[in-house]
């Protein structure tokens, strides 16, 4: 039985793969078991911000495997701890609650809202139309795209869905028993979406009108990924709970929801854990990549890169009328199509280069922050070439 034919037999078909087995990665490239090398501007859907296997999360992890793989959070880490503090420190002074995905960071807090809301009986939580948060049931109720509700009713109640966007809209859902606001400072999977600049300081100045909890959803934004460390750093609106996965530790499985330390404590003994969370080989990890970023200054070569994409973006929208919008921050970047974008994926691959379609029309790259400047040029000039052909 080949590997497919394995899969076939035993692992749920739930995702749509393509029919390829991934063997080996280095930087920014992947090889497969037939020896085909990829060049991969999407690597890991947004986890390697440092691309394959970055050498200096490589020696913590197995530095630690061999000291210490799992203890569960009765008892302290050093890792965990330091992990917390550089975290706080590079942020809004926050404390940390560790697990394991994006989702389960939004569950922490959405729980950890709904708790802050508890005594005057406030539970809704206001999120936005083309959001993604997750695929668990509170983080898929919070997702406001009706296709990832299909077959799964009742979802969980007390979300209300506004435009991205639009602060009026927003405004008028606001009631007695609203307790939070849950949105992406930059919207990824609902299309590389970049705000309005006043909105995101409108919803701060609703949220403090109303004595209601603003929550960035950084999953896909944070840990350097826009050419901050968070994105929301760029806007100058400090958030009171953020949550963080996908770069958080340079591509091993791990997620943070991060509270100011007023609201912090509302998640109190008893009521929320994660048996993995914050295990000092994610925490090692971790810790590498933060130091990674500072130490070979990557928050500055995003912006770089980020400038570079879009200017060869731009260039190619002023000769080709298939493209209708480019934007995007840092190494977070969308062009949006005229027509469906679905193919574009399968001939960039076939020319060596991965890149993701999302919301149909919008080709979305999320390229390592390590990319050398030929690399982004060798890129861009496949993926141009396709769209041009297309
Ligand atoms: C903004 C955002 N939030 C949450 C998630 C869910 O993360 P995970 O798949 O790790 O649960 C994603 C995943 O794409 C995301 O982009």
């Amino acid at each position: 039985m080949n590997t497919l034919e394995t899969f076939d037999h035993y692992v749920i078909a739930n995702y749509k793969r393509f029919p390829v087995t991934l063997v080996r990665g280095e930087g920014a490239y992947v090889w497969d078991d037939r020896g085909n090398r990829y060049l991969d501007f999407f690597p890991g859907w947004g986890c390697n911000l440092l691309g394959h296997c970055p050498p200096a999360v490589v020696e913590a992890v197995r530095k630690q495997v061999g000291e210490l793989i799992h203890v569960p959070n009765s008892w302290y880490t050093v890792q965990q701890g330091q992990w917390a503090k550089m975290l706080s420190e590079r942020a809004f002074g926050g404390k940390c609650f560790f697990c394991n995905s994006g989702a389960e960071a939004n569950e922490a807090a959405i729980k950890l809202m709904r708790m802050y809301g508890a005594e005057k009986k406030r539970y809704k939580i206001i999120t936005f139309e083309g959001s993604f948060h997750g695929r668990t049931m509170g983080a898929v109720s919070a997702t406001a795209q009706p296709k990832y509700h299909e077959g799964l009713g009742p979802m969980l109640a007390g979300f209300m869905y506004a435009p991205y966007g639009d602060l009026e809209a927003t405004r008028a859902l606001v009631d007695d028993e609203t307790v939070g606001i849950l949105v992406e400072p930059i919207q990824g999977e609902g299309g590389v979406n970049v705000p309005p600049p006043e909105f995101l300081q409108g919803l701060r100045d609703l949220c403090d009108q109303n004595g209601l909890l603003l929550a960035f959803d950084e999953v896909q934004t944070g840990c350097g990924r826009t050419g901050d460390w968070f994105g929301y750093q760029n806007t100058g609106v400090v958030p009171d709970i953020m949550t963080l996965a996908k770069a958080l530790a340079g591509g091993i499985a791990a997620g943070a929801m991060m509270a100011k330390p007023e609201y912090a404590p509302f998640l109190r003994p008893g009521m929320h854990a994660a048996t993995f969370g914050g295990n000092p080989v994610a925490a090692a990890a971790g810790i590498a990549t933060l130091e990674m970023i500072e130490n070979e200054n990557l928050l500055e070569r995003a912006k770089k890169i980020g400038e570079r994409f879009l200017l060869r973006f731009q260039e190619l929208k002023s000769r080709c009328d298939l493209v209708k919008d480019v934007r995007g921050r840092g190494v977070m970047l969308g062009m949006e199509l005229h027509v469906d974008g679905a193919d574009v994926v399968p001939r960039c691959m076939n020319r060596g280069l991965l890149v993701n379609c999302t919301h149909g029309t919008v080709i979305r790259i999320l390229p390592p922050v390590t990319l050398t400047d030929a690399e982004v040029e060798e890129g861009c000039d496949i993926l141009c070439e396709v769209v041009k052909d297309m």
